[in-house]
């Protein structure tokens, strides 16, 4: 099945590569990806699949009924936005948008997910259960894949896979990792209430500057000596205001910040931790405060099973060389996670880079990807889902 994958895949590189200079040059910003998702859409439709669009506003899903009779569904998503960069690659199919450019590698994701569906297709009897296709809008913006939620695209999904391109990674590697991937992200608002005076007579006020700069302080510290070392916590106060005047003591002082954290339990407990830290210090020099702690992303936690389905696809495919295990994870945030919640999977890294010449980091106006690594992706992500029916159900617990 793997030599009758590649051969598929092998065939359709000239197509692939077609598809995505023609995304790459034409990128649409976050929640307005109408053209992307009408030709994905288009695609789709050609290799058979049954299509939806306009799911999660822009989104669009592709479904391949398998032939057996495991019920099980897996699922793959690929996302499609762009940024707000001006490309400067000097590619022939560089952007023919002003200020708007695939410097995250969405095109080349969207890509792989079209390949993926097109190897599928073919395979058509040998397929035991059905795969449903994730094309979401708006990652970038992590709004996306709660909207796709939202509209009922992880209705009876059973398993998914996922992928990013990764330029520091040579092309023809696979990047895995079990467990965190990304980091949650959350935004975090304190306003120190104290009252007014004058500069000259401090007893006869409650400075909420000095009292802001003492939350600060207690809140850097503590993440030092009460979290766990282990459990990495960066909280980041990034946005200060307070005080009219040199000489009048300040009645009112807002912080604004971002946390981030990679345990699920680290990131469930950092709000009543961080409340009770500034409410112990405001107690102690008689200021009031309000909190505003609110969860944005959750961290993407690979599941086992599934990063072992990954690995080992992988492996057979690829051979040692062809698969990196990735070491440490990242503080960015990627909203893959909203999709984990309702059902185990994996996200792998897929390399990008070039061997000969310099890599430009992701979300550079100079990102380019070496685009041999399409059919590495799509090889993987189709021979993973194929071996998907080969592993043991879960039972359902009851
Ligand atoms: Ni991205």
């Amino acid at each position: 099945m793997l030599a009758q994958i590649k051969d598929l895949a092998a065939n359709l590189a000239p197509r692939l590569i077609e598809i995505r200079r023609h995304l790459h040059s034409h990128p649409e910003l976050s929640g307005q990806e109408y053209q992307t998702a009408a030709y994905v859409a288009g695609v789709l439709s050609s290799c058979g699949l049954q299509v939806a669009e306009g799911v999660g506003k822009v989104g669009v899903i592709g479904e391949l009924r398998g032939q057996g009779n495991d019920s099980r569904l897996l699922a793959i998503r690929t996302d499609m936005d762009a940024l707000p960069i001006q490309e400067r690659t000097g590619l022939p199919f560089g952007s023919r948008q002003p200020g708007v450019m695939h410097a995250c590698g969405h095109d080349v994701h969207a890509t792989v997910g079209l390949g993926t569906a097109m190897v599928l297709s073919q395979l058509g009897a040998a397929l035991p259960g059905s795969i449903r296709f994730l094309f979401q809008p708006a990652e970038e913006t992590a709004q996306g894949a709660a909207w796709m939620v939202q509209d009922g695209a992880m209705e009876g999904v059973t398993g998914i896979l996922s992928v990013h391109v990764f330029p520091s990674i040579p092309a023809g590697v696979i990047g895995i990792r079990y467990g965190a991937l990304t980091a949650a992200a959350d935004d975090l608002e304190i306003t120190i209430l104290g009252e007014s005076g004058h500069g000259a007579r401090p007893h006869e006020a409650i400075d909420a500057i000095w009292i802001a700069s003492q939350v600060i302080t207690a809140l850097q510290q503590a993440i030092s000596r009460t979290q766990n070392p282990l459990r990495p916590v960066v909280l980041t106060i990034g946005q200060i205001n307070g005080g009219r005047a040199p000489n009048v003591i300040a009645e009112q002082v807002k912080l604004l910040g971002t946390v981030r954290s990679l345990h699920p339990e680290t990131s469930a407990s950092l709000p009543s931790w961080i409340e009770q830290i500034v409410a112990g210090v405001c107690q102690i020099y008689g200021a009031r405060y309000e909190f505003n702690y609110r969860h944005g992303t959750p961290s993407v936690q690979n599941d086992t099973a599934m990063t072992h389905l990954l690995e080992t696809a992988a492996a057979e495919a690829w051979g040692d060389r062809g698969i990196q295990m990735l070491h440490e994870p990242s503080l960015g945030a990627e909203d893959f996670s909203i999709y984990l919640q309702h059902a185990p999977g994996s996200m792998f890294r897929l390399g990008v880079g070039f061997k000969d010449r310099h890599n430009y980091p992701l979300h550079h106006p100079q990102f380019a990807v070496d685009e041999a690594a399409i059919i590495t992706g799509v090889v993987t992500l189709a021979y993973a889902a194929y071996r998907y029916w080969q592993t043991a159900p879960k039972h359902p617990s009851h």
